[in-house]
Formats: C-alpha cells, sequence, structure tokens
C-alpha cells in the first residue's frame, strides 16, 4: 500500500483537516498515520516508540532466561503498529527483541531499532555493538545510543563534570560505526548540555539525538527560566526523544498539571495519557512509551494522530508543571534541587 496516497483527518476543535501521514511522504516505517522526524544526517525517525525498557527490563535470577511473554508481548506491539522499538544492552532483552522482529514476518526495513550501549569499563564500543547486533540478530540498527553520561569518571561530585576528553573519546568510536553503516545513526540519551557541549566541540557526526526524561515535572530548564537543555538540542540540530513521558500521570500524580490534562482529555474526547503523549508530540519530541495492556497500545495508535494541542494548551501544561520538580529515573546521580 502506498502511504503517500492515504489521507488522514486531523480534528483540531471544530476544524477538520485532511492530511497525508508521513512528514516525508515516502513510505511510511509505522502505520500510515503516525509522522516521522528528520534527523540531522536526513534518516527519519517515527515519532512514537514502544520502549523494552522499565516495566520489560529483565533483572535478577532471570536475566538470562530467554522470556516467551516479552517476545509475545513486543509481537502485540508489533502487530499494533509500533515499529520503532527501543532496546538497550542494560535491559537485558535484546534476544527477545531480535526473536520478535523475527517472528513478525514484518520486512526489517520497515524497522526502526535503537539499542544503547553501557560504557562497560574497558570495553571498546565496537565489542559492545558486535555483541548487542549478535544478540539481536541483526546486521545493523538504525540508531546506537550511549545509554548515560555516568560511565565517564566524574571531575567532581554530583557535579556532573565528566571529563571531556573521557567523552569525546568515546564518541570517535560511535562515529566509527556510523561510517561503517552498521548503525545508521548515532546518539546518545542522558547527556546534559556540558556533556553535548564537549561532544560537540570534536565531533565530526554531530549526535542525532537525546534521548532524555521529559515530562511536564521535568523540562530540564535553566533555573534562571532560561531555554534548558530542549532549546540547547534545537539550535545544534539534536532532537529530543523522551522517556517516562506519562510521569505525571502514572508516577508523580497527584500534580498541578491534573486539572488541565483533565480539561484537554474532555474537550479532545481522549484519555489523560494521550494529552500526557501529545504534550510531548506537540513540541516536536520524539516519545517512548510502552505498556504491556494491547488496549492501550492500540488505542495509543489510533487516537493519537487524530487530535493535536493548541501552542496555547502546550505552553498552559508547560506552566503548570513548573508548579512542581519530579525525576523518577538515574536518581542517585543528580543533587537535590538539579532539574536539568
Ligand atoms: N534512556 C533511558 O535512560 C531510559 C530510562 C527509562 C525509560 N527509557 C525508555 O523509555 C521507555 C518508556 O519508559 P517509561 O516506562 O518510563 O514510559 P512512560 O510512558 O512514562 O510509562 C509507561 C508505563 O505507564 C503505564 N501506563 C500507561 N498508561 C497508563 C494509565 N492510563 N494508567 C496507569 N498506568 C499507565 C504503563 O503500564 P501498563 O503496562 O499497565 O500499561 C507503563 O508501565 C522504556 O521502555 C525505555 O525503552 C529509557
Amino acid at each position: 500500500m502506498n502511504s503517500t496516497l492515504i489521507k488522514v483527518t486531523i480534528k483540531m476543535g471544530s476544524e477538520t483537516t485532511e492530511v497525508t501521514p508521513s512528514i516525508s511522504g515516502i513510505d511510511s516505517k509505522q502505520l500510515e498515520c503516525i509522522p516521522h522526524l528528520k534527523l540531522s544526517d536526513g534518516n527519519e525517525m517515527p515519532m512514537l516508540g514502544y520502549g523494552l525498557g522499565t516495566a520489560n527490563y529483565k533483572r535478577g535470577p532471570n536475566r538470562d532466561k530467554f522470556d516467551e511473554k516479552l517476545i509475545n508481548d513486543t509481537l502485540k506491539a508489533i502487530k499494533n503498529g509500533y515499529y520503532h522499538l527501543d532496546c538497550a544492552e542494560a535491559y537485558g532483552n535484546e534476544p527477545e527483541l531480535g526473536a520478535a522482529i523475527a517472528r513478525s514476518g514484518i520486512p526489517r526495513s520497515k524497522f526502526f531499532i535503537t539499542t544503547k550501549t553501557s560504557c562497560r569499563p574497558g570495553e571498546s564500543i565496537e565489542s559492545a555493538f558486535s555483541r548487542s547486533l549478535e544478540k539481536l540478530g541483526l546486521d545493523y540498527v538504525d540508531l546506537y545510543l550511549i545509554h548515560s553520561p555516568f560511565w565517564a569518571q566524574p571531575a567532581a561530585e554530583k557535579g556532573l563534570a565528566q571529563a571531556p576528553a573521557d567523552l569525546q573519546a568515546k564518541w570517535a568510536e560511535m562515529e566509527a560505526l556510523k561510517d561503517s553503516g552498521r548503525a545508521r545513526s548515532i546518539g546518545v540519551s542522558n547527556y546534559l548540555r556540558e556533556h553535548l557541549e564537549a561532544v560537540l566541540q570534536t565531533a565530526r557526526h554531530p549526535p542525532v539525538v537525546n534521548q532524555i526524561e521529559y515530562h511536564p515535572y521535568l523540562q530540564h530548564e535553566e533555573q534562571d527560566g532560561g531555554g534548558g537543555l530542549v532549546q540547547f538540542h534545537r539550535e545544534k540540530g539534536i532532537a529530543t526523544v523522551a522517556y517516562a513521558a506519562l510521569t505525571a500521570v502514572v508516577r508523580a500524580a497527584p500534580g498541578p498539571v491534573d486539572g488541565v490534562y483533565e480539561r484537554l482529555a474532555g474537550k479532545y474526547g481522549v484519555t489523560i495519557a494521550d494529552v500526557a503523549l501529545r504534550w510531548c508530540l506537540d513540541q516536536g519530541i520524539v516519545t517512548v512509551t510502552t505498556s504491556s495492556n494491547e488496549e492501550r497500545l492500540k488505542h495509543w495508535i489510533r487516537r493519537l494522530p487524530l487530535f493535536k494541542l493548541t501552542p496555547e494548551e502546550v505552553d498552559e501544561i508547560a506552566k503548570c508543571g513548573r508548579e512542581k520538580h519530579y525525576r523518577g529515573f538515574w536518581t542517585a546521580k543528580f543533587a537535590e534541587g538539579d532539574w536539568r
């Protein structure tokens, strides 16, 4: 089916518009109606992804056991149109993701597969990447990320000033993968502005994305109200990928955005989780979520493209969100009150 021929109806208040599904108009890698974001290296990324972390993270004694349930859950996501799949060596489930891709019967070229390296001490990026590819059973990934900057030696305790030379040397190893074509795009995760600045000083291929915790209670703004991390990404052509976008709904409720989420959910006839996800998408932010509930997955992929928040509504949620701060991930690395 040629996706460029499909029209999608977008309803905004009383207005209805017909649009073609993909922002580039090329054959869609995902369901026809979720747009793709063009990255700075020219590759395209579906703006909604399904993550194999958090709830799907393999821990404890079963970490090395092949998990059929995880394969089936991932297959359910794929069957419902999630072709952007977010994994990491740390999640311990690259083999299950690889098995789900293989069993889906869907051509590899339709998927957008991300995995991440933990940068284990003493191990090269090449070695970590080869192991991930083998576990996935793939010969390339669409996006390879450094999972966090915290493997590098902190120059200052909880000051997060990882040594620039460490960050730059590791990035040069990532660039070699990009050159080889086995990682179509390369990026980072959980990097702060200072980490990105260090990498950008010497990068031949700048990181195309920074995957960060992002929701109304963690907007990464400067203490003085300055633009902060997301604005910095925009200035440098780095796409923001949000994880934990449902935080205000699932882990930090009740809170000051509850009222506006509920009002907008009522206005558009959607759920508050839809509003939370749309708040990221409507800022041009790629959003990776997850659910073990097939009805939720089905609902998001069908419902999210059919409404859009106005810029004023996006701003209203941001404004309410600034009244509370909450960080759910990597908390041990940050001092209390550090909301960068
Ligand atoms: N780079 C990093 O350091 C990093 C860190 C964290 C996550 N990630 C990535 O981002 C992905 C998503 O992260 P996340 O889990 O934090 O995403 P999230 O979108 O904030 O939360 C997803 C969770 O919300 C629950 N949920 C959804 N709708 C709900 C509702 N209406 N009521 C109650 N619960 C609801 C889901 O549970 P049900 O199963 O019950 O639906 C699911 O466990 C991960 O899988 C991983 O790939 C990356």
